[in-house]
């Protein structure tokens, strides 16, 4: 036998025991996400590298180490997407969708980053984003985070924190960056190699680290929130007095910085502790000065992204599954003239019943082996139909799950049955 080739490593199959999960997660959302009035935007999977550079962040580590990034025939330098927000920006203003106009979008699909693989971290992963373009806020990002805040409850999923931060406007934080860079300047020994290197390119991301031999220097650093402009703490208050009045609690987070340089004013994440170290499942903020970054006129702009793999993780610790559609009925057909009176009714009862999942069995076999096919289904029903039955007109009917009896009913009354028990 030929050798088998196998996934790429972080990249899974989603298999058909795990996609009603995925659909009904999906559908949720898209249902909560319509009710909002928010449309669907789809994007290509691919862009030019050059759009995640300048949006992203030259010196993030998504940029620096994460992309898939090759050349194609033409020479052109190409990176599958990492994360949503660039794209959704590059077609709003490709598309003219964005200048002098408000935009509720969202969109969905796989992106890729090249981490290491771990439970809840993968290079291939699904994110449903959602951006909000032309509202200055902070009646918006109050909306988007009752948008995720609604799902939570709609999904039944309990212990999710939400954590809050304020970034501040670009000025704002150039100003704190050169604050920040006299201080680790100050306390250079106790940095650690990451870390001198940051304090070059991007000091901010410092304060981000996991060393817990810097917890006492980062601890003691000064904050950006003392060096806000009072339209900025103002924007933050309202946000979180909306939070207040919806009853949505938060945990401020001083710490709380992204990995995507393209943040300004309000930051949040949802996490968990349910779910190791990887534990935010969704993540976003406002981004005001990107849209002009990508060559637009200067535009507000906010969004969220959340992980599917995730909330699926998150789910499958919840009763969700006993939610999902089954199979109602499978139909057992035995005989030349049942095959295809049987195949006949099944086409009828799709036409009567649009809701009913019904499986016609195929490929013959007898009567216990199609049995034992309706069984493993985990269907609600199996019907049975035989070459004498069709000539009297009847139809079994036998419950699967609770062993119940079987019923011989008239095929005629079938559809009515069925209608009534489902
Ligand atoms: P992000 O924080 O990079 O933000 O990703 C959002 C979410 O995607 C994360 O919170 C996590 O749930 C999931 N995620 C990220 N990387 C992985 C991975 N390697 N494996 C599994 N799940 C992952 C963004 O992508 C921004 N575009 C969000 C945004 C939209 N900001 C404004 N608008």
């Amino acid at each position: 036998m030929a050798k088998q080739i196998q996934a790429i490593r972080g990249m899974k199959d989603i298999l058909p025991q795990q996609t009603p999960l995925w659909q009904y997660l999906e559908g949720r959302v898209r249902s909560v996400l319509g009710r909002y009035g928010y449309d669907e935007i789809r994007m290509p999977i691919v862009e030019m590298t050059e759009l995640f550079k300048r949006s992203i962040g030259e010196v993030t580590d998504i940029v620096e180490k994460e992309m898939y990034t090759f050349e194609d025939r033409n020479g052109d330098s190409l990176t599958l997407r990492p994360e949503g927000t660039a794209g959704c920006v590059r077609a709003g203003l490709e598309n003219g969708l964005i200048f002098n106009q408000t935009q509720r979008l969202w969109y969905q699909g796989p992106m890729f980053r090249h981490e290491r693989p771990q439970k809840g971290r993968y290079r291939q992963f699904h994110q449903i984003g959602v951006e909000a373009f032309g509202l200055e806020g902070p009646d918006i990002d109050l909306e988007l985070i009752l948008i995720t805040a609604r799902l939570w409850k709609e999904l039944g999923l309990q212990g999710l924190e939400l954590q809050l931060n304020t970034l501040g406007t670009a000025d704002e934080r150039a100003r704190y960056r050169d604050v920040l860079v006299d201080y680790f300047q100050d306390h250079h020994n106790q940095l650690d190699e990451d870390s001198r290197r940051r304090l070059e390119s991007n000091p901010l991301r410092i304060l981000d680290t996991k060393n817990p031999e810097m917890a006492e220097v980062v601890a003691q650093a000064p904050t950006l929130m003392e060096h806000l402009s009072e339209t900025s703490l103002d924007h933050f208050a309202q946000l979180r007095q909306g939070l207040d009045s919806a009853g949505v609690s938060y945990v401020l987070n001083p710490r709380l910085v992204r990995g995507l340089d393209y943040y300004s004013r309000t930051v949040f994440e949802w996490v968990t502790d349910q779910l190791g170290a990887q534990g935010t499942v969704c993540a976003g903020g406002r981004y005001d000065g990107l849209v002009e970054q990508l060559g637009g006129r200067p535009t507000s702009a906010v969004g969220f992204a959340m992980g599917l793999e995730r909330l699926i993780a998150l789910l499958e610790t919840t009763d969700a599954t006993q939610q999902l559609p089954t199979v109602d009925l499978y139909l057992i057909m035995m005989g030349e003239t049942a095959k295809s009176r049987g195949m006949q009714l099944a086409e009828e009862l799709r036409d009567v019943l649009p809701d009913l999942r019904l499986i016609s069995h195929c490929g013959g076999g007898g009567f216990k082996s199609q049995f034992k096919k309706a069984d493993k289904s985990q269907a609600r029903y199996a019907a049975i139909l035989g070459d004498d039955e069709v000539a009297k007109g009847e139809i079994g009917l036998k419950p699967l799950r609770d062993n119940g009896e079987q019923q011989q009913v008239k095929i005629s009354d079938l559809a009515g049955i069925l209608a009534d028990k489902l």
